[in-house]
């Protein structure tokens, strides 16, 4: 199986009619941890939605490969199953269907006929990574996400990850609304993913969580591009000073997408 890359080029995005992600270029590889931080509004769930196939998000320009693939010409079903994961920013609810029952057919999704996990092999699979993010058994059989607080429907989409075992996550803002022990404890859970096998995209807004998983670039987005990429002390310093020292070094004035007022 070929090393995990992502490769999106010239990426530009737009919602009903307005252009959100604009000439937006980052390549991820296998063993590689990339952060996106940036200001509210700057367009990085957009991103997050448009890569994984979004109806809404209207992809105007350029284009997105995994392992060489062409990602923008698959249906969204086929993009999980080429290796991609979304952990939402804000996941869904799915009443009546099981939180293991959701589990066990995205798993089987992604294999052939006659390939299917077994339920011995799937269960002790679930338990295991349950433990690791020290979640209550109970939570497999809830319905998915329906009643979960906050904190348990972010601890609930990496289990998914570590079940689904992706090439490459984009984790929206996964640390949002976590208490201090579980952020260590959905940080062990990615943690657990990192190797050569696995590329990652943290979506994040505070550097507390790259203490717990070290980035390898952080990257900053402003008006619906990359405007900045440092390593681990490029979020230190954000933490510290905010991002006004990066509007005046580029000329930026509104950083939002679709409110620029600078030529
Ligand atoms: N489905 C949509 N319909 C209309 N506007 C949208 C939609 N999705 C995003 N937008 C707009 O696009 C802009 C970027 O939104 P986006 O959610 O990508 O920002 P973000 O960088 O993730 O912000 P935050 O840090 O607050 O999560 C915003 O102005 C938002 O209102
Ligand atoms: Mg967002």
């Amino acid at each position: 199986m070929s090393a995990p890359n992502l490769k999106i080029e010239n990426l530009h995005v737009a919602i009903e009619g307005k252009e959100i992600i604009k000439d937006f270029n980052l390549e991820i590889n296998g063993g590689e941890i990339h952060a996106i931080m940036g200001p509210n509004g700057t367009g990085k769930s957009t991103l997050a939605s448009a890569i994984m196939g979004h109806p809404k998000y209207e992809i105007t320009s350029g284009k997105v490969f995994l392992g060489g693939e062409d990602v923008l010409d698959m249906e969204v079903d086929e993009r999980a199953r080429a290796g991609l994961f979304l952990a939402m920013q804000y996941p869904s609810e799915i009443a009546g269907v099981t939180n293991a029952d959701f589990m066990r057919s995205a798993i089987n999704a992604g294999r052939e006929e006659g390939k299917e996990i077994s339920l011995m092999k799937f269960i002790r699979k679930m338990d295991e990574k349950m433990d690791v993010l020290d979640m209550d058994q109970a939570f497999s059989q809830r319905y998915l996400n329906e009643g979960f607080s906050g904190g348990e429907k972010k601890r609930n989409e990496i289990l998914q990850l570590l079940m689904l075992e992706p090439k490459i996550a984009i984790l929206d803002e996964i640390d949002s609304g976590l208490d201090i022990d579980a952020l260590k404890v959905v940080s062990n859970g990615v943690n657990d993913m990192r190797g050569p096998e696995f590329g990652c995209l943290i979506i994040t807004h505070y550097q507390r969580l790259l203490n717990y998983i070290t980035p390898d670039k952080v990257h900053v987005m402003m008006q619906g591009r990359i405007v900045k990429t440092g390593g681990a002390e490029l979020a230190e310093r954000l933490e510290a000073e905010g991002y006004d020292w990066i509007k005046e070094e580029l000329g930026i004035e509104d950083e939002k997408v679709g409110q620029e007022t600078q030529a």
